[in-house]
């Protein structure tokens, strides 16, 4: 059998933080990333165009011949999988797989909160989506949802000054906004994968009381137990500990700025979607 990587996908640099602990929890897996930088952020981007924007970036892959693509980015699995789950794969390639990162997440929240009462921080496209209210309802009806909108972040971070001192005013008022909506909130949830990024800064500004979690080791837990539970996937998945970056954007800058986000060297090369 022509075994293929694991497909990872995100509009541009965040997956990678996705992409750093599914790696560490299946090391002897194939992983093909690709951020399509040349299009993000996608975060204020209408339904049309993330979807379509996404669709290519699948296209691309299942062209690659990857069995199973995760969606990495909260906006995309907002915005897009849905309709490419039940619209397109079944036309374009009904043996692979795409998968987002919104319901993983929302079936084990439930056991990261005591008082049942959560905040979560994304971009404006995944708050306005509505997607993680639908999906924790479905799952833990008990839980209290407060959503926020963080449209500061994602460009603090991609301006590496997520941690001077200049981001204090953003991220305050940020967590400000969302805790004092419900001030029974003991878990924030970091639904966008630019986000872990800023922990350090997060936390100087975060009650202790407050647990902030990102999403990576939940997704990458995740993706073990699918794997297990479906070896037609699994058999398909090559295991050479290769992995291969893609960006739609500059190579030399995706390569100087990816390794903030992924820990380690990355060395992209250009596709056009
Ligand atoms: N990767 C996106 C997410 O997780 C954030 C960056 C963007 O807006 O494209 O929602």
């Amino acid at each position: 059998m022509n075994k293929k990587p694991i497909a990872v996908f995100d509009s541009g640099y965040g997956g990678l933080s996705i992409l750093k602990e599914v790696q560490a929890m299946l090391p002897g897996y194939d992983f093909m990333y690709l951020g399509d930088n040349a299009r993000s952020p996608y975060g204020s981007r209408s339904f049309d165009t993330v979807y379509q924007y996404t669709l290519q970036a699948v296209q691309w892959f299942l062209k690659q011949g990857c069995p199973l693509v995760i969606l990495a980015c909260n906006t995309a699995s907002a915005k897009a999988l849905r309709t490419i789950q039940q619209k397109d794969l079944p036309r374009i390639s009904p043996q692979s797989r795409v998968l987002g990162i919104i319901r993983p997440t929302a079936e084990v929240i439930a056991k990261h909160t005591d008082t049942g009462h959560i905040g979560i921080l994304g971009t404006t496209g995944t708050v306005e989506s509505g997607s993680y209210p639908i999906e924790i309802n479905k799952i833990s009806p008990q839980i209290h949802i407060s959503q926020l909108a963080c449209p500061m972040w994602v460009p603090l971070v991609e301006n590496n000054e997520h941690l001077q001192t200049g981001a204090d005013y953003f991220v305050k008022k940020y967590l400000q906004e969302i805790l004092r909506a419900d001030d029974a909130i003991d878990t924030l949830l970091l639904a966008c994968t630019h986000y872990p990024l800023m922990l350090p800064k997060l936390q100087e500004f975060c009650p202790p009381k407050v647990k902030l979690l990102a999403q990576g080791q939940i997704i990458a837990a995740s993706l073990v137990d699918y794997l297990q539970r479906h070896p037609e996937i699994e058999e398909r998945c090559a295991q050479n500990h290769n992995v291969s970056f893609y960006t739609t954007g500059d190579t030399n800058h995706f390569n100087n700025h990816g390794s903030l986000f992924y820990g380690r060297q990355v060395d992209a090369m250009h596709v056009a979607l």
